[in-house]
C-alpha cells in the first residue's frame, strides 16, 4: 500500500516514519516534506506544495496512493479533505468545514457555548473602541487572540490592562499580525485568563468514535521557565502526568465526547486528529483552552516514538468509520522532544545555515526534521524549528537526559533551544 502525508514539519516527518513502519505500508510519499524526509530512504519527498489541493488530489491518483494523512492546519483550511473526497480518495482529516473548530476561534468559542463544553468566558470583537473599553471592565490578567489561523503566535496572554490594550491595537487597529478570519478582516476574541497546568489532549475520530493517543505536554514558550514570547511549541514529552486516569475520563465525558456529538449534532461530523489544548486547575477540573484539528508538533514526535501499534491500521478504521475494533498498545516508557530552533526564532528565523552532527537514527533516539532542506548535497535550515530531538527513557528525567545528551554535537548557528523540557513532570 502507497501512503501520501501531506506537510513539511517535525510532525509529518515523525507520522511518516510511524507509518513507513506499518506492515501492509510499500512506500510513503511526503509532500512537500524537508529535508530529513529526503535523507530518509524509507521515505519519498514530492514537491507539491501542501495548499495546492488540486495538485495533491492528482498525484494520489496516478500514485495509486491508498491513504493520505493531512498533518498541518493550512491544508485543511484549503480543503484538501473536500477535495480528495469528491474525488473518491481516502484520506484522513476534517473537512474544511469541521476545521473551523481550529481555523475560527470565535467558532470554537461559539461552539464550546453552544454545546456546554467547559472552556473561559468569552466575548467577540472587531471595533477596537468596543474591545478596550471591555477589558477595562474585565481587568487583567485577560487573555487577547486574534481569530484566524496565526501558528501560535497570535495570543497575547495580558497580565496588565497596559498589555492588553497594547495587543487590541497590535491585532485590531494596525492589523500587524495581518491574520484574518474566515469572513475577512480582523476579529479578537477576548478570553478570561485560565489558572492551571496545560496538557494536550489528542485523539483520532472517525466521526461517531474515537480513540484516545498517549497524552503530552508542550513547552510554548521561547525560554527556559516558560517565559519569553509565545512560539509552536519548543519541546514535548509523553505522557503528560497531570492527565490523572481521573482527569483523562472527565475529559473524555465533558470535553470530548461532546465535541464529536455536537459536530454531528451540527452537521459537521468529525473525522480525523481532534486535538484539545487543556488547562487543569487545582482540583482537576480541565478545560479547554483551544482546538486543533490536527496533531500537536511537537507533540506528535514523542507520541509516536511510543506508539507501538501499526499506524496504517489505525488510519484505515478511522477513514472506514471503525474504531470500535481498535486497541492502541504504547510504550511504557517515557519519550520527550527537545526543538532545536534557528536564530531569531519565533519572529524573523534565519535560515540557510549549515547542519552538522547530527547522530544515526535508532529506535530509542531520533531526530525528526522540521524547518530543513537539502541544499547542494547539504543540509541547512530552512525555518523557525529545525529539529525535534526525541528519546525515550524510563522516567521523564531519563529520558529528558538521553535527548539532551544528543543536542550539544547537532550543530548550526544561532542554534537555540530550551534547557528544562519536561521540568513540570521532574518536579512532581
Ligand atoms: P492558543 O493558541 O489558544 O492555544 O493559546 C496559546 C497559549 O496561550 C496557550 O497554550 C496558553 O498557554 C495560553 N492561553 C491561551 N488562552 C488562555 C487562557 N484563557 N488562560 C490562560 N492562558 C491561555
Ligand atoms: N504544539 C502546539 C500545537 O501544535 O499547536
Amino acid at each position: 500500500m502507497r501512503v501520501l502525508v501531506i506537510g513539511n514539519g517535525g510532525r509529518e516527518h515523525a507520522l511518516a516514519w510511524k507509518l513507513a513502519q506499518g506492515e501492509r505500508v510499500s512506500q510513503v510519499f511526503v509532500a512537500p516534506g524537508n529535508g530529513g524526509t529526503a535523507r530518509d530512504e524509507r521515505l519519498e519527498t514530492v514537491p507539491i506544495g501542501m495548499t495546492d489541493v488540486k495538485a495533491l488530489a492528482d498525484f494520489a491518483v496516478e500514485q495509486k496512493i491508498t491513504l493520505t494523512v493531512v498533518g498541518p492546519e493550512a491544508a485543511l483550511a484549503a480543503g484538501v479533505v473536500d477535495e480528495f473526497r469528491s474525488r473518491g480518495l481516502r484520506i484522513f482529516g476534517p473537512t474544511k468545514a469541521a476545521a473551523q473548530l481550529e481555523s475560527s476561534k470565535a467558532f470554537a468559542k461559539d461552539f464550546m457555548k453552544r454545546h456546554g463544553i467547559p472552556t473561559a468566558a468569552y466575548e467577540t470583537f472587531s471595533d477596537a473602541a468596543v474591545a478596550h473599553a471591555y477589558v477595562d471592565g474585565r481587568g487583567a490578567p485577560i487573555v487577547i487572540k486574534a481569530d484566524g489561523l496565526a501558528a501560535g503566535k497570535g495570543v497575547v496572554v495580558a497580565m496588565t490592562l497596559a498589555e492588553a490594550h497594547e495587543a487590541i491595537t497590535w491585532i485590531l487597529e494596525d492589523n500587524k499580525l495581518g491574520v484574518t478570519h474566515n469572513e475577512g478582516g480582523a476579529r479578537v476574541v477576548i478570553e478570561d485568563f485560565l489558572e492551571g497546568e496545560e496538557a494536550s489532549f489528542i485523539v483520532v475520530c472517525d466521526g461517531k468514535q474515537v480513540v484516545s493517543l498517549a497524552t503530552s505536554q508542550d513547552h510554548k514558550r521561547l525560554l527556559d521557565g516558560d517565559v519569553g514570547p509565545n512560539t509552536g511549541g519548543m519541546g514535548a514529552y509523553s505522557p503528560a502526568p497531570v492527565v490523572t486516569p481521573n482527569v483523562h475520563a472527565k475529559v473524555m465525558h465533558e470535553i470530548i465526547q461532546p465535541t464529536i456529538a455536537g459536530m454531528a449534532k451540527d452537521g459537521l461530523p468529525f473525522t480525523g486528529f481532534l486535538y484539545a489544548g487543556l488547562m487543569i486547575d487545582e482540583h482537576g477540573q480541565p478545560r479547554t483552552v483551544e482546538f486543533n484539528t490536527r496533531m500537536g508538533d511537537p507533540e506528535t514526535q514523542p507520541i509516536m516514538m511510543r506508539l507501538k501499534s501499526d499506524l496504517f491500521e489505525l488510519m484505515m478504521h478511522a477513514t472506514d468509520g471503525t474504531l470500535d475494533q481498535v486497541e492502541l498498545q504504547w510504550d511504557r516508557r517515557v519519550a520527550l522532544g527537545v526543538v532545536l530552533a534557528a536564530e531569531g526564532y519565533p519572529l524573523n528565523p534565519r535560515k540557510g545555515d549549515a547542519i552538522t552532527g547530527l547522530p544515526d537514527d535508532e529506535e530509542e533516539a531520533m531526530v525528526f526534521h522540521a524547518g530543513t532542506a537539502m541544499q547542494d548535497g547539504k543540509l541547512v535550515t530552512s525555518g523557525g524549528r529545525v529539529l525535534c530531538v526525541t528519546a525515550l527513557g524510563e522516567s521523564v528525567r531519563l529520558a529528558a537526559q538521553r535527548a539532551y545528551e544528543l543536542c550539544p554535537s547537532i550543530q548550526f548557528a544561532g542554534r537555540q533551544y530550551r534547557s528544562d523540557i519536561g521540568h513540570r513532570a521532574i518536579k512532581r
